[in-house]
């Protein structure tokens, strides 16, 4: 029988909302045959090979990949441990306490993967940094075995290049990588700076902001047709070694040698592939008084609140109206939740002199947080007016984390004591 007419371009449209979904928009780039699991020739003569990438074994989200000659599967040399591994060094007991992280004074060094350094760590999430100060090493390709990956771009440009096709990057920007995506890291010039969140569970928008059809509804602060999708060049049709490093069993690396490039596709088509979003088209929602933070999400996992965790953006908003209204936050204790906050800026009112670019704190549940010092009667200023901060939250929901050996290293040691010393000048 012969072959389908390939479907060619970018088109996107919604499917049923009926799972988990990772994502509500379905894409096409490149040919794929319009009927799945049917004989396709991208070149004349050659029999594309198909492979799915799917999350929730065969039940959720995932993409059909036709690879142009060769099977993803073709090792030529035997696998073998990587020089390096990304496991969460485990710290020793510690008293229940506050963190304050500097990650701004790690040193910038390496390339994307070597540059990791996990900091905070948990049964299914794991949060860390990159300072890479160079581009992925040639011949070399990375995937993460056993993690969806949300990245933050704190710094730098330049483009992350997958299978699925390329994705460029700049300051402010989300870039979302599914398990099992194959990558390399392309600097544009000098070093970049990610924040990186490791999930078990996929990371997509919330149900809560989609339709029953999976589109975002008319309220949800996050519109899913502004996410940037992979540009797919043409398939690599190229015999050699190349390397691609495999992160698996809580942070061993693998190095496995294909005998062809990874980038082979002459198409796919579905809904697991890697994106962006912009942090700036989080558009948000405020109200005649203090609003909470969820109106902010941006993203979750798993079936946040039940589990999994909630990303929220932290960007300029008007600060609520009404004529005595306290734009501060009030304490509080969201007794199942450990809060990470990755400030970008130090303009985050709450936190101000505490913090600087970079700085993440970390507030295990068990304890209550609050702004420090005069923030609630400084922020009675600001009723009314547009805020300038820009910030990066994330609540895990009935998962504790703890802080690795080397968080610690860059801890403000005296962040504990910091709310009585900023009130009383102790
Ligand atoms: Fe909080």
């Amino acid at each position: 029988m012969a072959a389908q007419p390939g479907q060619t371009g970018g088109s996107l449209r919604y499917r049923q909302n009926s799972y988990t979904a990772a994502m509500a928009v379905i894409a096409t780039r490149g040919k794929v045959p319009k009927v799945p699991h049917t004989e396709f020739h991208a070149k004349p003569g050659l029999l594309a090979l198909e492979e799915i990438h799917g999350v929730y074994g065969f039940s959720g989200a995932y993409s059909r990949k036709m690879h142009l000659r060769r099977y993803p599967t073709e090792q030529v040399a035997p696998p073998r441990l990587a020089d390096f591994d990304l496991r969460a060094e485990p710290t020793q007991e510690l008293p229940l306490q506050p963190f304050h992280l500097r990650t701004a004074r790690l040193a910038a060094g390496g390339d994307f993967w070597r540059a990791r350094r996990p900091l905070l760590a948990g049964p299914a999430t794991t949060i860390s940094v990159s300072r890479p100060d160079r581009s992925t090493p040639a011949g070399e390709f990375f995937r993460n075995g056993e993690a969806h990956e949300l990245l933050f771009v704190q710094q730098g440009r330049g483009s992350l290049e997958t299978e699925y096709g390329v994705l460029p990057f700049r300051p402010g920007l989300y870039l979302l990588v599914p398990k099992g995506t194959t990558t390399r890291w392309r600097l544009a010039k000098g070093p970049a700076f990610f924040l990186i969140v490791e999930s078990l569970q996929p990371i997509h928008f919330a149900p809560h902001y989609l339709n029953a059809q999976g589109q975002a509804t008319l309220m949800a602060p996050v519109v899913e047709t502004e996410i940037g999708l992979p540009q797919l060049p043409p398939a690599r049709d190229e015999a050699g070694r190349f390397t691609v490093l495999v992160k698996h069993g809580g942070g061993r690396v693998t190095r496995l040698t294909l005998g062809h490039h990874p980038f082979d596709l002459a198409g796919w088509q579905g809904a697991l592939y890697p994106f962006s979003f912009d942090s700036a088209d989080q558009h948000s929602i405020s109200r005649e008084i203090h609003t909470a933070p969820p109106t902010r999400q941006t993203f979750q996992s798993g079936e946040a609140p039940r589990n999994g965790f909630a990303v929220c953006t932290f960007r300029p908003q008007i600060e609520g109206w009404h004529p005595a209204n306290v734009p501060a936050p009030y304490a509080h204790q969201n007794v199942d939740c450990d809060e990470v906050m990755f400030f970008s800026n130090a303009n985050y009112g709450a936190r101000r002199g505490v913090i600087e670019p970079g700085s993440i704190t970390f507030h295990p549940s068990g304890l209550p947080h609050s702004p420090q010092g005069e923030a609630a009667k400084r922020s009675l200023k600001a009723r009314g007016k547009m805020s300038r901060e820009l910030a990066v939250m994330l609540d895990t929901f009935f998962e504790s984390l703890q802080i690795t050996g080397q968080g610690l290293k860059i801890a403000d040691g005296g962040y504990p004591l910091s709310w009585s010393k900023r009130r009383h000048g102790a």
